[in-house]
């Protein structure tokens, strides 16, 4: 039984229209359009039969059970939202091909023992509120209202009121991980980095996914005129956070493991004018590794450097842990079928670890998770450049259809 991947091809030309492309994809969970591209999800959902939820934070999910079978579900999907300027590849690849293997069910009138859920979770790239996978966070139990109360977006608008704007109530727990009680979840993602190009395959069995702790540091100074203020009479506080800058390159060679990295990806400087010394710098600090002692030691030597630097001038600060996940060995029974569905196909694959995170990371502990991995053109990711070729997905939504189909009987 073979997928259709005309069909992907048609839903990412559908689902690109409704998207910004002129310096890259800017769908924001709970953007126009983020509720566009879920219209046109919702839609074809709706006229599979298959039965739809949505959760307090709005992650969707929707069952194909024909047998109507009370067995914990497999959960297959991703996420439809992107990084500013992002790609067109990241989370929805999965999302349109786990759309296409239950297509290609209904298609085929396969009847599964045990059901599938389809999954599009919200808000996995962080993009609104600095903590990456918010919606499977949410859904497991590990972030609740409080939290979202907390965390703020670029305009200082709580999640929790930019969520209940969306016409979703985070109070309401009645689809949750407990309730549904899943067995297992396989997520199929673009590699996001250049090995499998490297090596030239198409496919990579995900054997653990990283970990990473997402701070966001303010640096609090003395706004003053860049002409008239000699430099000893000088309270600038973009001098320790460029010094941290530079330390926080160092952190993963010291302190981590060979995967380790560490990234300041987003800076603002107040009030970011060219003649006036900020009053205040705030950055984030991305930290990442497989082992968690390299991302607790990580962690610990960033706040201790933070504290020295801002010493010396008496600069006050603040260090907030915006996000956090652990790093997770994927399960080694998926692992194993997809392998021997490789073999049996004499298609030839790589496994290796993923250096993103992934909403499926946020579920390993409780369950067994597999990921499929698919070539990044030059290992490009997080950018308007991002390409993965249709023959290797074609090839990745076989590779899911058939693990779905032999694990769900
Ligand atoms: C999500 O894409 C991440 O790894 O930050
Ligand atoms: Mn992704
Ligand atoms: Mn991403």
């Amino acid at each position: 039984m073979k997928i259709k991947i005309e069909r992907i091809e048609e839903n990412f030309a559908r689902v690109l229209e409704h998207s910004s492309l002129e310096n890259g994809i800017q769908r924001f969970s709970y953007s126009v359009e983020d509720l566009a591209v879920r219209a046109i999800l919702l839609e074809q959902l709706e006229e599979l039969g298959l039965e739809i939820r949505l959760d307090g934070v709005g992650n969707l999910f929707a069952s194909y059970n024909p047998l109507e079978s009370n067995k914990r579900p497999i959960l297959i999907g991703s996420h439809i939202d992107t990084v500013p300027d992002g790609g067109k590849f990241d989370g929805l690849t999965g999302v349109l091909c786990s759309l296409e293997v239950i297509q290609t069910m209904i298609d085929e009138q396969i009847q599964p023992q045990i059901p599938i859920v389809f999954v599009v979770f919200a808000e996995e790239e962080g993009s609104n509120f600095g903590t990456t996978m918010l919606g499977s966070k949410y859904w497991k139990g590990q972030l609740n209202e409080e939290d979202l109360n907390v965390l703020k977006n670029k305009d200082g608008r709580t999640a929790l009121s930019v969520i209940q704007e969306a016409g979703f109530d985070p109070s309401n727990r009645e689809c949750s991980f407990t309730s549904m009680n899943p067995a297992a979840m396989i997520e199929l993602h673009v590699e996001q980095g250049g090995i499998l190009e490297e090596k030239n395959l198409d496919i990579g069995v995900v054997t653990k996914i990283i970990g990473m702790n997402s701070y966001e540091i303010t640096i609090h100074g003395t706004s003053n005129h860049a002409g008239s203020t000699p430099m000893h009479l000088r309270k600038d506080p973009l001098l320790p956070a460029a010094e941290l800058i530079l330390y926080v390159e160092s952190l993963p060679n010291t302190y981590g493991s060979d995967l380790a990295v560490a990234t300041v990806g987003k800076i603002l400087a107040k009030p970011n004018g060219s003649n006036v010394i900020s009053s205040e710098v705030s950055f984030t600090v991305d930290i990442r590794d497989t082992s968690k002692l390299g991302i607790e030691s990580m962690s610990l030597a960033l706040q201790r450097k933070v504290g020295e630097l801002c010493k010396p001038k008496a600069f006050d600060y603040q260090i907030e842990l915006v996000g956090k996940s652990d790093p997770v060995a994927l399960s080694s029974s998926i692992i194993q079928v997809m392998e021997s569905r490789l073999k049996l196909e004499n298609i030839p694959y790589h496994k290796m670890p993923s250096g993103a995170v992934h909403d499926c990371a946020i579920l390993a502990d409780a369950i067994d998770v597999g990921m499929i991995f698919l070539p990044s053109k030059g290992g490009i990711s997080h950018s308007p450049d991002e390409y993965t070729s249709m023959e290797a997905i074609e090839q990745g939504a076989q590779l899911l259809f058939d693990c779905v189909k032999e694990l769900a009987g």
